[in-house]
Parts: C-alpha cells; sequence; structure tokens
C-alpha cells in the first residue's frame, strides 16, 4: 500500500507580496498551467495514487480552507489540519503515525513537497514506484537526489555511498552522509568533490521505519505527540525532518532521479521557467522601454506597469503591496517581510 502525502503547511514569503499568510506559494499558479503548484502536485501523483480517495495533505489550520477549495476531490479525512506550523518534522511524524494506523506499519508513506516543479511526469512516477520497492525491500528511508548545478546553500546534500542494487531501470545508494543546508564553503567542497547530490525534498518510506526513526531521534518530539496526538503541537518546537531524522539515520538510501526538477524557490526560478528568448518575463501588461532581464507580475492581469532604462530588477504587485528587487538579493525578502511586522 503506497500512501502519498503533500506537505503543504510552509509560506514562501520570497513570493511576497503575492504569496501572503493565507494565500502561499504551494496555492499559487507560477507556472503558466493555471493549476496551483499544489494542485499541479496533486495531478502528478493522482495516476500512482489511484484515486483522489489515496492522496492526503497536510497543512497548517489557516491553510486548512484553501486546501480544501483547491482540492476539493480530496475526502475530509484524508486532510490533516496542523493547530500551528512547527516545520516538517511534527508534520512528517504525525502523518506517519496517521498512515500507520489506517493502513499498518508496512505501509509505504511517500512525502512531497507541495511547491515543486517537475518534468517527465511518467519518469517521475517510475521513478517514485522504484524508491517504493527499495524502501520496502531494504526497510529502508528513500530519498531522490537531484544532480547538483551550483553550491547552493538552500538544500541539503546526499553523499553517495555503497551500492545497493538496482531497482528496476535505477540504480540505488546507501546514503553515507546526509547534510541539510550547509555554509556556502562547504557547499563547494561539496559540488567539487562530484560525489553528492541535492535533496529533493521527496521521502520514501515504510512507515514503521520512520516511527522508529523518530523514537530513536527525535524523543522530544515523539513522546508528546504519542501522548496526546495533535494536541502535543502547542508544545513542540519547530524542527525539519531533515535535521530530526536524514542527517542522523542510518537507513538512509538514494535514488538519482532523472526526471526534470526545480524548486521553484523564489522569482528567479519563475524565470528559469518562462523566461525563453523574451527580454524580460512579463505577467502583467508591461510597457517595457530600453529593459531587460526583468520580471515584471500583478495579480491583476490588466494592470499596466512601465518600466524605463531597468536591468535585472524583479518588480512585483499585488493588492496594497509592491516589490521592487535586484534580482541577485531575492533571498532578503524573508528579511523585509519580518521587518514590515504585519503578519500578512
Ligand atoms: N504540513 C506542513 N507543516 N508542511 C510544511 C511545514 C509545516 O509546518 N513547513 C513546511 N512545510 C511544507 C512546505 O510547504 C513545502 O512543501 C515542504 O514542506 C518543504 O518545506 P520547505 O520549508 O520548503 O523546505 P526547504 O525547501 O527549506 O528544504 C527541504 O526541501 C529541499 C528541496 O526543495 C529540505 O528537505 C531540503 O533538504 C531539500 O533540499
Ligand atoms: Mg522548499
Amino acid at each position: 500500500k503506497l500512501v502519498p502525502i503533500i506537505l503543504a503547511g510552509g509560506k514562501g514569503e520570497r513570493f511576497w507580496p503575492v504569496s501572503r499568510l493565507k494565500n502561499p506559494k504551494q496555492f499559487l499558479c507560477l507556472d503558466g498551467s493555471g493549476r496551483s503548484l499544489m494542485q499541479s502536485t496533486a495531478d502528478r501523483l493522482l495516476p500512482l495514487a489511484g484515486g483522489w480517495d489515496a492522496i492526503w495533505v497536510i497543512t497548517a489550520s489557516h491553510l486548512a480552507d484553501g486546501v480544501k477549495q483547491q482540492l476539493p476531490e480530496l475526502p475530509a479525512e484524508n486532510i490533516l489540519v496542523e493547530p500551528q506550523g512547527r516545520d516538517t518534522a511534527p508534520a512528517v511524524a504525525w502523518a506517519t503515525l496517521e498512515v500507520a494506523k489506517r493502513h499498518g506499519d508496512d505501509a509505504i508513506a511517500c512525502f512531497f513537497p507541495a511547491d515543486h516543479y517537475i518534468t517527465d511526469e511518467p519518469k517521475f512516477r517510475a521513478t517514485i514506484q522504484a524508491a517504493a520497492d527499495l524502501a520496502q525491500s531494504q526497510a529502508a528511508i528513500a530519498t531522490l537526489g537531484i544532480q547538483p548545478t551550483f553550491p547552493s546553500t538552500g538544500y541539503g546534500y546526499i553523499e553517495q555511498g555503497d551500492d545497493a542494487g538496482q531497482y528496476g531501470e535505477l540504480a540505488a545508494y546507501r546514503v553515507s552522509r546526509f547534510t541539510e543546508k550547509p555554509d556556502r564553503g562547504v557547499a563547494e567542497e561539496f559540488l567539487a568533490s562530484g560525489r553528492y547530490s541535492w535533496n529533493s525534498g521527496m521521502f520514501i518510506f515504510p512507515a514503521g521505519v520512520m516511527i522508529d526513526e523518530l523514537k530513536t531521534y527525535a524523543p522530544e518530539l515523539m513522546g508528546p505527540l504519542l501522548a496526546k496526538g495533535v494536541d502535543a503541537y502547542a508544545e513542540l518546537e519547530k524542527l525539519s525532518i531533515d535535521y530530526a531524522v536524514m542527517e542522523k539515520t542510518q537507513k538512509a538510501y538514494v535514488m538519482p532521479a532523472n526526471f526534470g526538477w526545480d524548486d521553484l524557490g523564489d522569482w528567479n526560478a519563475i524565470e528559469r521557467l518562462m523566461k525563453g528568448d523574451a527580454a524580460n518575463v512579463d505577467m502583467c501588461q508591461h510597457q517595457a522601454h530600453d529593459t531587460n532581464g526583468c520580471i515584471v507580475y500583478s495579480s491583476d492581469e490588466e494592470e499596466v506597469v512601465v518600466t524605463i532604462g531597468l536591468e535585472d530588477v524583479v518588480v512585483v504587485r499585488d493588492g496594497n503591496a509592491t516589490l521592487i528587487v535586484k534580482k541577485d538579493r531575492t533571498q532578503e525578502i524573508k528579511k523585509a517581510v519580518k521587518a514590515l511586522g504585519t503578519e500578512d
């Protein structure tokens, strides 16, 4: 039994002001497909799941209505609503306990971020299937490794270890080390060594295996969660599954992914998808004069934005807010949104 679970409780602050508290990145249509990132994630899992009633979403309470609106096909019991956002370790822990409760410890839980862009979907699904076989036969936590292209400090890095056999067309390896979001220097070393891949953020494992690992490596989380269920959230610390389990477990395996993958982290990722040969990425009525390499977005498609003599700038308009930022400084949007001091 394979249970796909979409992690949809994040914020996506680097897309502010289009991404807001109650309308975060995963709810937005950013790739021109007409479906939000979360909807596209569900669409691509549907053939694997065999029906809407087999897909789960875990999200935070302020986003629950949005999830129901965007995925009306999902039965209510498949939407797990966290009282507070506590990052991915509690989300994975709670959802995995639910999978075990409903389908047993051997059920294969597959977690997917809600905000990725993936091409070659048949290959993607074949890879997940192979990773599920790997997870089942090795009692493993399977990860998918992405060929790194630059020393990103925003991803986890997976060091490939011993050969672990072939699953269909795909090779599998032990993970000898998992390092979440290294600093720049370390990321450069990893990239240069050629032995590392990026962690795709997808995790595939038998429910019982993850529950054991969480009990071993994150007792401060599992204790309260096992004792009180979802009521434990208020007392949980924010913690991601990468730090809680993946950096510590001996049961991690990696399969090099062979489909197209992009973590839509900020506006520069949108440019990678949409730019083509045009001078700018125009996501509204953009009147460009002597303007190049800019990304111009408005949530009102009729809105006119006029630019003169601009280069490599992102302009984003939404409701009562406008953001103008140099393309190479979009990492600083998070900080700027915090400094605004409003919740939204
Ligand atoms: N339910 C729930 N609750 N979901 C959450 C929460 C939460 O509290 N926090 C984040 N999420 C969701 C996000 O919406 C996203 O879909 C997914 O979990 C991953 O969270 P991110 O916050 O986007 O993680 P990241 O990008 O910093 O890092 C992870 O993904 C990278 C690849 O994109 C890590 O797994 C890295 O190792 C990995 O390289
Ligand atoms: Mg992410």
